[in-house]
C-alpha cells in the first residue's frame, strides 16, 4: 500500500484552478505534483504537493552538470470512468537506464506508480476527453547537491508534474537534414533520456525553424551518413510498402511508441524492418517513387506524418503520399491507448484504486 503524504493545501489548489480553453502541449500545469527526495542512500516518503516553484541550492549539481533525467508518458480518460496508462513500466525501466548513465540512484516500480498514480487521481477532473488528448505526465529526477566540484550528487529529488494536453504535432511535418551538427556523441549520452541532449538540439531547432521546417533530422555522430532520429520522435520511412526504422544506436533514444509501433504494424500486417538506414539512400528512394511515405512517432507526437525532407540549400524531398499508413498506426495506437478497443499486447493499466481513495481522503 502506498504511504504517500496528500498536502492539506491541495484541496485549496485544486478549487482555485481553472482549465483553458485552448490547452495545446505542455503549457497548462496542473496545480498538484508529486515529490520524493533521496538522501543517506535511501528513498524518503513520497508527498503530493500543490504544484509550485522549487527551492534548490544555487550550487546543486543539476544547474551546473545536468545531472537530470526525465520521461515522458499520458494518462488517458476517454469515454472511461477511470484514467488509464500506457506501458508505464517501459517508461520506469527506461528512466532506471538514464539515471545509471547519469551516475543517479534507480528508483523503484513502486514510488515511480505511486507518483504518477497520485498526479493522475489528483488531477482527473482535468483530464481532457476528446481522442488525442491527454494529461502529459513528466516524471524527472535532479542531483541537488550544492557542491561545485564535479561528481555525482548525494541528494536527488524525484518530481511528478502533469500537464492536460493535445498532441504535441498534430499536423504534417516539414523536416530538415541536420548535416553540420550532432546531437549526441559516439559514447555519450544520447540513448538517455537526459535535459543535455535536448539542450544540444536547440541551436539546430532554431535553425531549422527559421528556415521554414519543424525539425531536424539527426545523423549518426560517427559517419554522419545514416538516420537517427528526430529531437523527441522516431522516424519510420514506408519503402516498397514494407515499414523501415532505423535500428537501435546508443546515440539516440529508444522510443517505447517506436516500439509500440513497431508491434502494432506487425500486428497489423506490415513487414517492419528495423535496420542502419543510409540518408542517401532514402532520398534516392523518395526520388525514384519507392520510398512514398515517412511519419515521425513519439509519447507526445503520436504518430505524425512528414511531408518532406529537405537538405539546407533547399532542395526538397516530397513524399507522395501523406498521412495513409501513419493515419492507419495513428488511429490503432489510439484505440488501444484510450481503450476503446482490445489491447492484445497488454500495455495499458487503470490507475489502482488506492490512489484514489487517497485522492478521495485529501
Ligand atoms: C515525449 O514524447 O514525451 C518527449 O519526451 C518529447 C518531448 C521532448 C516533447
Amino acid at each position: 500500500m502506498s504511504n504517500c503524504i496528500i498536502d492539506s493545501k491541495i484541496t485549496a489548489a485544486m478549487a482555485e484552478f481553472q482549465t483553458p480553453t485552448s490547452l495545446g502541449f505542455g503549457k497548462v500545469k496542473s496545480p498538484v505534483m508529486y515529490r520524493v527526495d533521496y538522501r543517506d542512500g535511501a528513498w524518503q516518503q513520497g508527498r503530493a504537493l500543490p504544484y509550485g516553484n522549487i527551492e534548490i541550492d544555487p550550487a546543486a549539481k543539476v544547474l551546473h552538470y545536468a545531472q537530470e533525467v526525465f520521461e515522458g508518458l499520458k494518462s488517458y480518460k476517454i469515454d472511461s470512468p477511470r484514467a488509464n496508462f500506457f506501458r508505464p513500466l517501459d517508461n520506469h525501466d527506461r528512466l532506471n537506464f538514464s539515471a545509471r548513465r547519469m551516475c543517479m540512484p534507480e528508483i523503484s516500480a513502486e514510488l515511480f506508480m505511486e507518483g504518477i498514480s497520485v498526479v493522475t487521481a489528483l488531477s482527473e477532473s482535468l483530464i481532457p476527453t476528446q481522442t488525442g488528448q491527454s494529461l502529459y505526465l513528466r516524471p524527472f529526477m535532479i542531483g541537488l547537491t550544492g557542491a561545485l566540484g564535479m561528481g555525482a550528487s548525494t541528494e536527488y529529488a524525484f518530481i511528478v508534474i502533469a500537464s492536460p494536453s493535445e498532441a504535441y504535432h498534430a499536423g504534417e511535418m516539414k523536416v530538415l537534414i541536420e548535416r553540420e551538427g550532432c546531437r549526441a556523441a559516439l559514447g555519450g549520452t544520447g540513448a538517455a533520456k537526459t535535459g543535455g541532449n535536448y539542450a544540444a538540439a536547440t541551436q539546430s531547432a532554431q535553425k531549422t525553424q527559421a528556415m521554414g521546417y519543424h525539425q531536424s533530422l539527426w545523423l549518426d555522430p560517427g559517419s554522419m551518413q545514416n538516420i537517427e532520429e528526430l529531437s523527441g520522435m522516431n522516424v519510420f520511412a514506408l519503402i516498397d510498402g514494407k515499414l523501415h526504422t532505423p535500428r537501435l544506436t546508443p546515440s539516440f533514444l529508444k522510443g517505447i511508441t517506436r516500439d509500440s509501433v513497431i508491434k502494432l504494424a506487425r500486428h497489423k500486417g506490415y513487414e517492419v524492418i528495423e535496420r542502419t538506414m543510409p540518408i542517401e539512400e532514402l532520398l534516392a528512394d523518395i526520388r525514384a517513387g519507392n520510398c512514398i511515405e515517412a511519419f515521425a512517432c513519439g509519447t507526445a507526437a503520436i504518430v505524425s506524418p512528414i511531408s518532406v525532407i529537405a537538405e539546407a540549400d533547399g532542395t526538397n524531398y516530397e513524399l507522395e503520399q501523406s498521412d495513409v499508413v501513419a493515419a492507419e498506426l495513428r488511429a490503432g495506437l489510439l484505440e488501444i491507448q484510450e481503450r476503446r478497443s482490445e489491447d492484445p499486447f497488454g500495455w495499458t493499466c487503470e490507475v489502482e484504486d488506492q490512489f484514489y481513495q487517497l485522492a478521495l481522503a485529501s
